[in-house]
């Protein structure tokens, strides 16, 4: 008997913790993994070379959706994946991560009928089981949405997967039954094994005029930094100003490219001699950009994992973390817009961390999910 898993994908984020799962499942003969692409992130360069670089098929199934307000994006997301639900009636639905999908496609699928009068191999259908894989972080902040769509995942899911022992932590406190709750560690870090010699291979770098160990990545999305025409301008000349001391590279997401042309800042930015700012830049070329940077200034949540693991400097624009572990590794920093620049000079003058070790970010997270789910389907 084989079994029908939905993998959903829907931004940028999602594409390095779908590839492993998928790539994981497809060798087992009881599974059929079938990608579902939402479409929340639809640029070739948010999308379709994440698709290639993780050597992922297309989309077997594609709902999309698009931009939209929060309640537009996870309202037609909803619509969209309720028909391919009754059409398909997948065993089970596995999301990641915390983005309006992630919930969209949870709330969906807890909530389709069960159909008693119909059989699948001579079984009655019932609802599919659905997993969250990431489960449990909680930055307790709930302006941003990606909180929201955490906990209302996490409270609907049947599965949760953590990736560290604060995620176990926190759903045990929100009165989750810990039956439910099953740490197999951090998914992106299997991406990251899994590509790491094609990601060392790379010279990403040259192409940018910067030296290895001699620049600061920089990437920057969330509504809170980027949304605020005052905050952005303060940002914007902080950039200005750290990069007169240290190359920055700063590939511009879409949102923050957005509002940094309503404002008019671009052609500053771009006549800044150590400001070399891009599109997005595909995986590989960007992890490369990742192992070879002296830190990493972000508000990224991936990121913040990847410096920890690599054991290179990150600096955290944002008041708190939903993934603490990162700050007690000694690795990453919360910082503001006043004290930015600081965090900056002090980083500079001190010495890299060590590469921390933690149980399960070990590139083997997608065997112990595949684990799991054979015994919950058997
Ligand atoms: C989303 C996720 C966030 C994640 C981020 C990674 C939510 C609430 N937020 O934020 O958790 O860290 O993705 O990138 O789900 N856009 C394009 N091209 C694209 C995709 C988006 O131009 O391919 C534009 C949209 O038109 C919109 C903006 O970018 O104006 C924001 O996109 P959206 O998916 O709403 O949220 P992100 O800010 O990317």
């Amino acid at each position: 008997m084989k079994f029908n898993i939905h993998l959903i994908a829907a931004a940028r984020p999602n594409f390095m913790k779908i590839a492993p799962l998928y790539h994981a499942l497809s060798k087992q003969p009881w599974a059929i993994p079938v990608i579902v692409h939402t479409g929340q992130h639809y640029d070739l360069n948010m999308s379709d070379v994440f698709f290639q670089d993780l050597k992922l098929p297309a989309p077997h199934i594609h709902l999309g959706v698009g931009s939209g307000s929060h309640a537009e994006q996870t309202g037609q997301v909803m619509m969209a994946y309720e028909k391919i639900l009754l059409d398909t009636r997948p065993d089970m639905v596995i999301v990641v991560g915390d983005v309006n999908s992630t919930m969209a496609c949870t709330v969906a699928a807890v909530k389709l009928p069960e159909n008693g009068g119909q059989q699948k191999d001579g079984k009655k259908l019932r609802r599919p089981l659905v997993a969250h894989l990431e489960a449990g972080l909680r930055s307790f902040d709930r302006t941003m949405p990606e909180e929201i769509n955490r906990l209302v995942t996490d409270a609907l899911a049947d599965v949760l997967w953590t990736p560290s022992p604060d995620g176990d932590e926190n759903l045990i406190k929100e009165g989750v039954d810990a039956v439910k709750i099953q740490r197999v560690g951090n998914i992106m870090i299997d991406s990251l094994e899994m590509l790491r010699s094609s990601i060392g291979s790379q010279n990403a770098y040259k192409g940018l005029n910067v030296q290895p160990g001699n620049y600061g990545l920089v990437t920057l999305h969330r509504p809170s930094n980027v949304d605020d025409p005052q905050i952005l301008q303060r940002l914007c000349n902080a950039l200005i100003n750290i990069s007169k001391k240290v190359p920055l590279v700063f590939p511009i997401h879409p949102r923050t490219r957005k509002h940094i042309e309503n404002l008019d800042l671009l052609p500053k930015l771009e006549q800044e001699k150590q400001l070399l700012i891009s599109e997005p830049i595909n995986y590989i070329r960007f992890m490369n950009l990742v192992f070879n940077c002296q830190f990493a200034l972000t508000d990224s949540g991936g990121i913040q994992e990847e410096t920890t693991y690599l054991g290179i400097p990150c600096l955290t624009l944002r008041p708190n973390t939903e993934r603490p572990i990162t700050i007690n590794q000694g690795t990453n920093q919360l910082c503001t817009l006043n004290n930015l620049e600081d965090h900056v000079n002090a980083m500079l003058s001190t010495r890299k961390p060590g590469k921390p070790e933690i149980e399960f970010w070990d590139g083997r997270t997608a065997e112990r999910v595949v684990k799991s789910i054979k015994s919950l389907l058997r």
